[in-house]
C-alpha cells in the first residue's frame, strides 16, 4: 500500500450558503457540514470568521461551489459532452474501444475523478447497464456526486440522464475491491492520477486541487481481475510506462493519452 493512500489533503473548511438563503439552503449546508465533519457558518458570520480556513463549501441555488484561495469551483463534466457528441457522430472513442462495451454493459470506474469517462461509459451502457464511480477524495466525491445530480446540458437529454445514472461513491478501490464479489462488474476501470498526470492536467485543476494521487498496485490488480468478468482497463500518459510496469497490454492509442487492458482471471 502506497504510504499517501490514508492522507486526503487536510483543508480548514467551512460550509455557508448564498445571503439570503432559503431555508432548504441552510438546511443543506448543515447536512454537508456534518458529512464534511467542518463547521457551518451562517452567511452573515462569515467576514469575521473565514480568515484561517482553506475553503468555503457554499450552498448556491443551483450549485454547491468550493472557493479556495479566491477561486471559485464547480462542478463540470470536463470532454464528456464533446465525447459523447462524437459517439452520436459514430466517431470512436479511444476508452470505449478500450472497455468494449456496449448497451447492458457494467462498469466499475475505480477513480471518478470529475466522471467524465464514467458518463460516456454510461451513455455506451444506457439504461440496461450499471456505471459505479469510486472516488476516494472526501470532497471531490462530494462535488461530484451532487453536481452529476443537478448539472444540466440543457441542449442534450441523452446525456444528461447518462450522468444521472452513474454512481457516485466515496471509496478507496483498495478497499472496495477486496469486498467485491468475483465476477461482479464486466469492466473494470482505472484513470489513476500518476504523478505525470498531475503535472500535465489541463482543464482539470479541481482534480489536480483534491485529488488522491497514486494508483493501484499489482495486488490491487490481482483483485480487480478477481472482480472483473471480462477485462481490466487502464488510462496511461503516452507511451505507457505504468502500463508496462503492472504488465497491461497496450490495446489503444491517441495523441497523449494509451490504454492497457488485463483479462479477468
Ligand atoms: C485522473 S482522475 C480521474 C479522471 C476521470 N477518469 C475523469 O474522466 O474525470 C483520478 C481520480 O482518482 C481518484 N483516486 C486516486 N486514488 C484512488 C483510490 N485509491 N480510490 C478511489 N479513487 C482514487 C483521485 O482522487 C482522482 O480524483
Amino acid at each position: 500500500m502506497q504510504a499517501n493512500r490514508e492522507t486526503e489533503p487536510q483543508l480548514a473548511l467551512a460550509t455557508t450558503t448564498v445571503a439570503r438563503p432559503r431555508p432548504e439552503e441552510c438546511a443543506t449546508a448543515r447536512r454537508i457540514a456534518a458529512e464534511m465533519g467542518c463547521p457551518y457558518w451562517p452567511r452573515a458570520s462569515l467576514d469575521k470568521t473565514c480568515a484561517d480556513l482553506d475553503g468555503l463549501l457554499v450552498v448556491e441555488r443551483e450549485n454547491l461551489a468550493l472557493w479556495i484561495a479566491g477561486q471559485r469551483f464547480c462542478y463540470h463534466p470536463n470532454m464528456a459532452k464533446l465525447r459523447v457528441c462524437a459517439l452520436q457522430q459514430q466517431r470512436k472513442d479511444a476508452l470505449i474501444d478500450a472497455l468494449q462495451i456496449a448497451p447492458g454493459a457494467s462498469v466499475l470506474d475505480c477513480t471518478c475523478g470529475l466522471g467524465a469517462d464514467a458518463i460516456v461509459a454510461s451513455y455506451v451502457a444506457g439504461p440496461e447497464g450499471r456505471v459505479l464511480a469510486l472516488e476516494a477524495a472526501p470532497l471531490l466525491a462530494l462535488l461530484v456526486e451532487r453536481g452529476m445530480a443537478s448539472y444540466s446540458l440543457a441542449d442534450d437529454p441523452d446525456l444528461d440522464l447518462a450522468m444521472r445514472r452513474v454512481e457516485v461513491r466515496r471509496a478507496d478501490f483498495a478497499t472496495y475491491l477486496r469486498k467485491e464479489a468475483d465476477a461482479a462488474w464486466d469492466v473494470v476501470y482505472f484513470d489513476p492520477m500518476f504523478d505525470e498526470s498531475i503535472a500535465h492536467a489541463r482543464g482539470l485543476d479541481l482534480v489536480r486541487c483534491l485529488a488522491r494521487p497514486g494508483g493501484p498496485e499489482p495486488a490491487d490488480l490481482h483483485e480487480a481481475r478477481r472482480v472483473a468478468r471480462r477485462r481490466v482497463v487502464m488510462k496511461d500518459r503516452r507511451p505507457g510506462r505504468s502500463l508496462a510496469r503492472l504488465g497491461f497490454a497496450k490495446v489503444e492509442e491517441s495523441r497523449r493519452v494509451c490504454y492497457g487492458v488485463l483479462p479477468a482471471w
